[in-house]
């Protein structure tokens, strides 16, 4: 007799696993996203923050022609990766932070261009950028988010970790940035490395204040994309290194650029591990932004990049089709007819079918570890 109920449980146990692994049914999503980064993801911060007081380009077509069909402050042809992932949860395109959209609740992305994990004072104070740069590191994306909790919900502490507890957090990628500014300023390869150290717990102790202090409980931590192939840095940094073949891989990248990449990831990666074991109810995610960059890059035919792969779809001129004088967006300087046919976008960031290859190794596997649709705990 009171083996019934056993067995009744037992059975709809047993029946919602079936379905909910059956092919079609829905499954659980994000109640929303919250995101910080840098260019690569931003989706309107850094021209509302810079057009005031810089020049800025990304504002102008060609950009969006893909996807938007406009400019929208992404650094592509057309969407971000972030993207491709809110599509995924059934979430709309994260409005940009400083654009005070009415509607938050289902998530906001907090990333802007040029965007440092360490504080830009540093920079400054070291002379390691020879003018003034926006206010818009990890902290400060930090603060921004935090300024805005109150208006995503209103809890006291311990219950605004129930309403975060169903939220996708992204913070990065950071450290493009931070390691640009110091080959820009001619530090070699060892003093950049050093500094990979700081800028990884930097990135760690961000991701450990949102789950401690903010009651994230899903975080995804990318790394850094292979930068010693992009066309910008590729001719930035030519003249400097007087070009020994052993300065440049097999397929043209810059090898000691791509080996600080490395070892940031891997430090990073490492880093994730430990906040994983400090904070088990946590879910936390590494996604890998080298590899999937790398797979195409050296099988371009596989992705149907027919292009160069090391030139830059919107550019002008130069062996990289890229000119720091004349940059996509700038009167005169035109597009590619076909942006998937490239790998490279603008000199510095992909192109929307780059960004869609990256966000897809991310939601369902192989380049994130775990793959963020394996990750959720409901
Ligand atoms: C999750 O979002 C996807 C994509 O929009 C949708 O197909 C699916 O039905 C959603 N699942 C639930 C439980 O709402
Ligand atoms: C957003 O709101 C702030 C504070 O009220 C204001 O200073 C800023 O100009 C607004 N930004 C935009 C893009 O409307
Ligand atoms: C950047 O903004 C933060 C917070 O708004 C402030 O504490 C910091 O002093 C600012 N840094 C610089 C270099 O202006
Ligand atoms: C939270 O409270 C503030 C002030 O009372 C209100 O303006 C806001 O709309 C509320 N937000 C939510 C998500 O309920
Ligand atoms: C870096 O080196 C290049 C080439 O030697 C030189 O032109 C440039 O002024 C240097 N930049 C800085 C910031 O020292
Ligand atoms: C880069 O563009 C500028 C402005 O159009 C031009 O004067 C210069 O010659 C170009 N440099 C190269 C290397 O093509």
């Amino acid at each position: 007799m009171a083996l019934t109920p056993v067995i009744f449980l037992l059975a709809l146990c047993l029946s919602s696993v079936v379905s909910s692994s059956s092919a079609g049914s829905p499954r659980l999503n994000f109640t929303s996203m919250f995101t910080l980064g840098d260019s690569y993801i931003d989706t309107g911060n850094f021209v509302i923050m810079a057009a005031p007081v810089i020049p800025v380009w990304i504002d102008k077509p060609p950009y969006g022609m893909t996807f938007f069909g406009r400019p929208t402050g992404r650094t592509s042809d057309g969407r971000a990766i972030i993207d491709f992932m809110a599509k995924a949860f059934g979430l709309p395109f994260l409005p940009a932070s400083l654009a005070n959209s009415s509607d938050v609740s289902r998530g906001v992305n907090f990333a802007v261009g040029g965007a440092t994990a360490i504080d830009v004072g540093f920079f400054e104070r070291n002379k390691l950028v020879p003018f003034k740069l926006l206010n818009n590191s990890l902290d400060v994306q930090l603060g921004w988010f935090e300024d805005l909790r109150p208006s995503i919900c209103n809890t006291t502490e311990r219950s605004c970790g129930e309403c975060f507890s169903k939220s996708l957090f992204v913070v990065g990628e950071f450290g493009v940035n931070d390691y640009t500014f110091h080959l820009m300023a001619n530090k070699t390869k060892s003093q950049v490395m050093a500094f990979v150290p700081k800028v990884v717990r930097t990135i760690a102790s961000a991701v450990e204040r949102l789950i401690v202090r903010d009651g994230a409980a899903h975080v995804v931590v990318p790394g850094n994309p292979p930068i010693g192939c992009s066309p910008a840095l590729l001719t930035l940094l030519r003249p400097r290194s007087p070009s020994a073949a052993a300065d440049y891989d097999r397929i043209g990248c810059l090898r000691g650029v791509n080996d600080v990449a490395r070892h940031h990831n891997a430090l990073l990666h490492a880093a994730v591990g430990g906040l994983r074991a400090k904070h088990p109810k946590a879910t936390i995610i590494f996604a890998d932004f080298y590899t999937p960059v790398r797979q195409i890059l050296e099988n371009p035919s596989q992705f149907g990049v027919v292009s160069d792969v090391l030139k830059a779809c919107c550019g002008t001129g130069g062996a990289y089709n890229w000119n720091a004088s004349a940059v996509c967006g700038m009167p005169g300087v035109a597009a590619c007819a076909n942006p998937s046919a490239y790998v490279n976008w603008d000199g510095v960031h992909f192109t929307e079918a780059v960004n869609r290859y990256v966000a897809e190794g991310w939601l369902y596997g192989p380049y994130a570890d775990p793959p963020i649709l394996k990750a959720m705990r409901p």
